[in-house]
């Protein structure tokens, strides 16, 4: 079950280009069983239609601080007790400043005034107004105060400026809510997580890759921290940002993060292989560039070492789990990846039309042992990430029982 399923959450808007990303977060949050209430400020409705987020939100938005109709008038205040959790996706600069200097102009900035609730900002700005003292000082500040900051990311803006300033994606944004409300099962563990693709390189500008993203790697990295666990997290080339609270070592080919394992793994407690990891690898990288003066070309690979069979034969052993993903018979083929490779468990996520694990932000698990199976059913990656860590952890403890 969702740790968010039945939580109230209101969701600020404020003016910004990215407030069209604040309908996805809507339905995520709705996804993982929420109530959100939407409040919007005036700027906020020339980016975004309260229309759209009412009909996301399956609320009337609210946007008045004067409003007869709310209790007693005072809608700022019931919205203030009503609330689990705010978060504002996006923040403008603007919105910061009023916030870190405790004005309250507006209904939005007087919920987040008035309520006792968790406030989280998603910040959203060019990157040169992120950048300002200004607006540095009002963060610290708001830190300082206890409201959290998810964000912003380094990227490509609207405003044509590349830099700091870009809202967190909404998938990334529920991670972040989701890790905040996390059971400590796995407190003072060391985990170590592989992620994302390996690149099996042919010459300088060419290689051998799949089409693993690291989200799954990653969502199961930042549930394992908010669980409390020292994490490791040790990633073929992704696009993504590292969770927060994790260290990260990243790396290209098999051979590389072989060698990261090798020196991450001691001391560790338990094992996660969740990358899709290349079989095989060229034999020879060409130091230049391949030239296509023949009509074929032939190419000699040679196996890569098996990283998680190799962490499974370790003394002391971690808990050792890895994933599966196949195309046919995918429990079938994973009980046996499961046995020989000595794992204690292993995820199987099955690729298919109706949902390919690759890249997806939701996914479908299975998750076999010794002697049971357990469906985790299909969710978004952050919350099967959060069920599979509750589940690692409690296998975990009762094999450590003393
Ligand atoms: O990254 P995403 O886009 O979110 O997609 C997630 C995912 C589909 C990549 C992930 O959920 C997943 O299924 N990962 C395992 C992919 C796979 O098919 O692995 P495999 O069957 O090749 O290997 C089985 C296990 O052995 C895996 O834990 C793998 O990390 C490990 N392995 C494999 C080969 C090798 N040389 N060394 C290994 O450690």
């Amino acid at each position: 079950m969702s740790l968010l399923r039945d939580q109230h959450i209101i969701l600020g808007i404020t003016g910004g280009i990215a407030a069209y990303k604040a309908a996805e977060l809507a339905r995520r949050l709705k996804d993982e069983g929420a109530l959100v209430q939407v409040v919007m400020t005036d700027a906020a409705k020339s980016f975004i239609s309260p229309l759209t987020m009412q009909a996301v939100s399956g609320r009337a938005v609210r946007d008045t601080l004067l409003d007869p109709a709310a209790e007693a008038g005072m809608g700022h205040i019931e919205l203030g007790r009503w609330a689990d959790l705010v978060l504002v996706a996006p923040t403008s600069a603007d919105f910061i400043a009023k916030l870190a200097n405790g004005m309250a102009s507006d209904l939005l900035s007087t919920v987040c005034l008035a309520t006792s609730a968790p406030v989280f900002l998603a910040p959203a700005m060019n990157q040169a107004m992120w950048q300002k003292p200004a607006t540095q000082r009002n963060v610290t500040t708001l830190q300082a105060d206890g409201i959290m900051i998810l964000g912003p990311t380094i990227g490509d803006q609207a405003c044509g400026d590349v830099g700091p300033g870009r809202m967190m994606e909404p998938h990334d944004i529920l991670n972040a809510l989701l890790a905040q409300t996390a059971s400590g099962s796995m407190q003072g563990l060391n985990v170590v997580i592989t992620a994302g693709p390996t690149w099996e390189a042919l010459d300088p500008v060419r290689g051998l890759s799949n089409h693993s993203s690291g989200k799954m790697g990653y969502a199961v990295a930042s549930a394992a921290a908010a669980a409390g666990a020292n994490v490791h997290l040790i990633s073929g080339p992704t696009a993504l940002t590292p969770p927060k609270r994790v260290r990260l070592s990243s790396v290209r080919s098999a051979e590389e993060m072989f060698e990261a394992v090798q020196t991450a793994h001691s001391p560790c407690d338990i094992f996660i292989g969740v990358a899709a990891v290349a079989d095989y690898r060229p034999q020879t990288v060409q130091t230049s560039k391949i030239k296509k003066n023949d009509d074929r070309l032939t190419l000699e690979l040679v196996k890569n070492p098996d990283i998680l069979s190799w962490v499974a034969t370790q003394s002391p052993r971690p808990f050792t789990v890895g994933f599966a993903a196949e195309t046919d018979q995918p429990i079938e083929h994973a009980r046996n990846k499961r046995r020989n490779k000595g794992l204690d468990l292993i995820a199987v996520n099955q690729v298919g039309e109706a949902l390919n694990p690759f890249g997806s932000d939701e996914n479908q698990l299975v998750l076999i042992g010794q002697n049971e199976e357990i469906d985790l059913g299909r969710k978004s990656k952050a919350q099967l990430a959060i069920d599979l860590i509750e589940t690692i952890a409690k296998k975990y403890h009762e094999q450590h029982k003393t």
